[in-house]
C-alpha cells in the first residue's frame, strides 16, 4: 500500500485542530476544566472559531433526559439533532460539523452498548442497530461526519450500509478506535456526572494490546471508515506512525479531557508554559502522521499560530 505520510502539514496550522463542543442545557460552572455550552452561546463560540480560521468542530450532547436504552440519542428533536440544524442554517458549508455517536451520554449505566438483562453483557448486535439509528438522524439533521465510538465489532460497516441505504453515500464516517484509559474521568464527570468509575475494559482495548490496537484501525479502514482517529493522544504517537502507513486514509488523534486536564493541572500551578507545550506537542502528533488533532486547547492554540 502506498505511503500517505507525504500528508504532513507542518508547521502546524488551525485547519489541522477540531475542537470538541459539549453541548448541554445547563452550562454549569465556568472555571471548570470541561465547559458545557447551551444553544444560547452557541453561535457566538462559532464565529470566533470561524474567526480563527478553523473549519471543524466535532460535537457531543449532554442532555437531560436518560432512560435505560439511551432513547434520546435518536430523537429527531434531541440536542443533538436541533444543534446540527441550527449549525447548518446559520453557517451552511463553512463548518464542517463531526457528531459524536454514542449512547454512554443517552442512558442509566454510562456504557457504550446496550446492556442484555439476562447475562448483564453487552449486546454487541443489539448495539450496532441502536448506533445505526443514531448516525442515521444526525446525518439526516445535516452531519457532515458520524463519529461512532462505542468500539463495537462491525460498527462501521454497519453504519456505512444503513447511511448508503437511505441515499447519504457522500456522507463520511470517522472512527474512533480507543485505548481503556483513566484519561476520560474528566469528560465522564461533565458528560454523565455520577457514572465515571464505568468499567469499559471488555470492549475498549487495554495498553499492552497494540497488535489489537492495529487491528481494528485496520478492519475499520476496510470497513469504509473515511478518518481514523486514535485516544487518548499521548501513549498512541507510535501507533499513529505505523497505521498511516497501512492504510490510505486520514489519521486522526484525540487529546482526551484527562491529558488536558494533566496540564491545566501545572499550568494553574505556574510550573509550565501551557501554549509552547501544546504547539510542540501537536506537531509531534503531525510528525507522528495524524491529519487532525481533536483537542480542548484546540481554539487557544488556533489563536496563536
Ligand atoms: C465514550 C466517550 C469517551 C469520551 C467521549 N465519549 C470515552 C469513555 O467514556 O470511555 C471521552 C472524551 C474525553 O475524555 O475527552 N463514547
Ligand atoms: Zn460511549
Amino acid at each position: 500500500m502506498t505511503s500517505n505520510k507525504t500528508r504532513f502539514d507542518l508547521p502546524l496550522k488551525a485547519r489541522s485542530l477540531i475542537t470538541p463542543i459539549i453541548i448541554g442545557k445547563n452550562e454549569g460552572d465556568r472555571s471548570s476544566i470541561l465547559h458545557v455550552i447551551s444553544h444560547r452561546n452557541l453561535t457566538e463560540r462559532l464565529e470566533k472559531i470561524l474567526d480563527l480560521q478553523m473549519d471543524k468542530i466535532i460535537v457531543f450532547g449532554t442532555p437531560n433526559v436518560h432512560d435505560s436504552t439511551g432513547s434520546e440519542a435518536w430523537n429527531k428533536r434531541g440536542i443533538i439533532q436541533n444543534t446540527i440544524k441550527n449549525i447548518k442554517s446559520n453557517f451552511d458549508k463553512k463548518l464542517e460539523v463531526i457528531a459524536d455517536v454514542c449512547i454512554c451520554q443517552y442512558n442509566l449505566s454510562g456504557h457504550c452498548g446496550i446492556i442484555n438483562h439476562q447475562d448483564n453483557q453487552i449486546d454487541n448486535d443489539k448495539t450496532l442497530k441502536v448506533m445505526s439509528k443514531i448516525a442515521l438522524s444526525y446525518t439526516e439533521s445535516g452531519a457532515d461526519i458520524v463519529a461512532p465510538s462505542s468500539m463495537m465489532d462491525g460498527l462501521v460497516l454497519s453504519i456505512r450500509n444503513n447511511l448508503n441505504d437511505n441515499g447519504f453515500i457522500d456522507r463520511k464516517i470517522m472512527s474512533f478506535s480507543k485505548q481503556h484509559s483513566c484519561l476520560y474521568s474528566p469528560f465522564r464527570l461533565t458528560a454523565f456526572k455520577k457514572f465515571s468509575k464505568v468499567d469499559k475494559s471488555t470492549y475498549q482495548i487495554g495498553c499492552s494490546n497494540h497488535r489489537e490496537m492495529l487491528r481494528k484501525l485496520e478492519l475499520d479502514y476496510r470497513e469504509g471508515a473515511d478518518i481514523l482517529t486514535i485516544k487518548p493522544s499521548m501513549s498512541n504517537l507510535d501507533l499513529i506512525s505505523e497505521i498511516v502507513d497501512r492504510v490510505n486514509c486520514r489519521i486522526a488523534v484525540q487529546h482526551v479531557s484527562g491529558e488536558f486536564a494533566m496540564l491545566k493541572a501545572a499550568t494553574r500551578n505556574g510550573l509550565i508554559e501551557e501554549p509552547e507545550w501544546l504547539i510542540g506537542y501537536f506537531s509531534s502528533m503531525l510528525r507522528a502522521g495524524a491529519s487532525n488533532i481533536i483537542s480542548y486547547g484546540a481554539e487557544d492554540i488556533a489563536a496563536l499560530i
